[in-house]
């Protein structure tokens, strides 16, 4: 299959890209290339003769359609966003014209393209979004996100995403475009942009720096490894049903202070602090989020009985790896240091 994939230089986007060229697909990455981008997450496969790059930007709808006319491709994957939600609470309007008017511009731009082409009813626009839009659930931990969960967005980023799944389904009922939609909990492993929480605590315990973690830490999120989520993104593409939503977790909810702990114990094995302290001493609570979801959880069973997916890692395995390659990929992670925010305290403007 040619696969045309949105974000595909940004951390979940470079894992499907390098799944989808290690599974004998052909792949067009478009990307923008804003501050979250790294094409050196495509390393592996930048060289292979099935893999394309087009530096675009989705709010550019021109340019999406001279990228869907040269080359044909047989599906999308729409991962483009601006992600941050720390960043979303400091500046809305990106999200709005990346997420939303982006999205729009995708929608229109395959549907002008699969009309073209004769409506093939094999076309699939998969559009990549989050368990954020569902709202934050209570503590009882017998409620979890379904398919069936009111939407009910309380950030700007999570609003954003919203509306994109909104249009999403309104193309496949309006227009009677080929769509498929995934909603997936928080993602982690290697590659991730070192303004998210995990990396930010790797790399602050190995600077011997503070440990943020926000409010109280007893927010809740259910982990997923990104390696994982990509696999079931490229399941969700060829074996999901026309017009369906799948719900994507790993069936992890770790509290943020339960995970920064967890995280401590994987470093005080590998890479022992001088002083023979624990990493945990490092632990600093800060101001809370603006608006701060008190708990994400998702109820994978259709992803599970349907498609036949299942994550490959268990949550203290996945963040092992995780920890092990930040270890060693410091160069990787340096470069990117100095980027615009990185390293800064966001998301407290409101
Ligand atoms: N990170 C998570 O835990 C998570 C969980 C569920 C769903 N998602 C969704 O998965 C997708 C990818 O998330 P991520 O964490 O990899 O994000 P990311 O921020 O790491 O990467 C986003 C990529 O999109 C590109 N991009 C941004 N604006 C663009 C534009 N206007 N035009 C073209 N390209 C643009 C960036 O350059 C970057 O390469 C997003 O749609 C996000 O909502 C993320």
């Amino acid at each position: 299959m040619k696969l045309l994939v949105t974000g595909g230089a940004g951390f979940i986007g470079s894992a499907v890209v390098r799944q989808a060229i290690a599974a004998g697909h052909e792949v067009v990455n478009l990307d923008a290339l804003t501050y979250a981008a790294c094409l050196a997450n495509l390393a592996e496969v930048e060289d292979s003769p099935r893999y394309a790059f087009e530096q675009a930007d989705i709010r550019d709808r021109a340019a999406l359609d001279k990228v869907f006319a040269l080359h044909a491709p047989d599906a999308v994957m729409h991962l483009a966003a601006e992600s941050h939600v720390d960043r979303s609470i400091d500046g809305p309007s990106d999200f709005v014209d990346t997420n939303i008017t982006g999205t729009f511009n995708m929608l229109e731009a395959a549907r002008k393209f699969w009309a073209a082409v004769g409506k093939p009813g094999r076309f699939r626009f998969h559009h990549v979004s989050t368990d954020e839009v569902y709202g934050s659930l209570p503590a009882d931990k017998s409620v979890l996100f379904t398919e069936t969960t009111a939407y009910d967005p309380r950030s700007p980023y999570s609003a954003s995403k919203a509306a994109s799944d909104h249009l999403v389904r309104a193309w496949h009922e309006t227009y009677g475009l080929p769509v498929v939609l995934s909603n997936c909990s928080n993602n982690y492993g290697p590659y991730h942009f070192p303004e998210k929480l995990i990396p930010v605590v790797i790399l602050n315990a190995l600077a011997g720096k503070a440990l943020p973690i926000y409010g109280d830490g007893s927010n809740i999120r259910d982990w997923l490894y990104v390696e994982d989520h990509a696999a079931a993104l490229l399941c969700v593409l060829q074996k999901g049903q026309n017009g369906r939503r799948y719900n994507i977790g790993g069936e992890n909810e770790r509290s943020n202070l339960e995970l920064v702990e967890t995280l401590c114990e994987i470093l005080d094995q590998k890479r022992p602090r001088q002083d023979g302290k624990p990493y945990r001493d490092q632990i600093t609570f800060v101001t809370d989020r603006p608006g701060h979801d008190a708990r994400y959880a998702i109820d994978p069973s259709r992803i599970r009985s349907e498609l036949g997916w299942r994550p490959s890692v268990t949550v203290e395995e996945g963040l092992a790896k995780t920890v092990q390659w930040y270890l060693d990929n410091e160069d990787w992670w340096r470069a990117l240091q100095d980027r615009n925010g990185v390293g800064a305290r966001l998301g407290v403007s409101a």
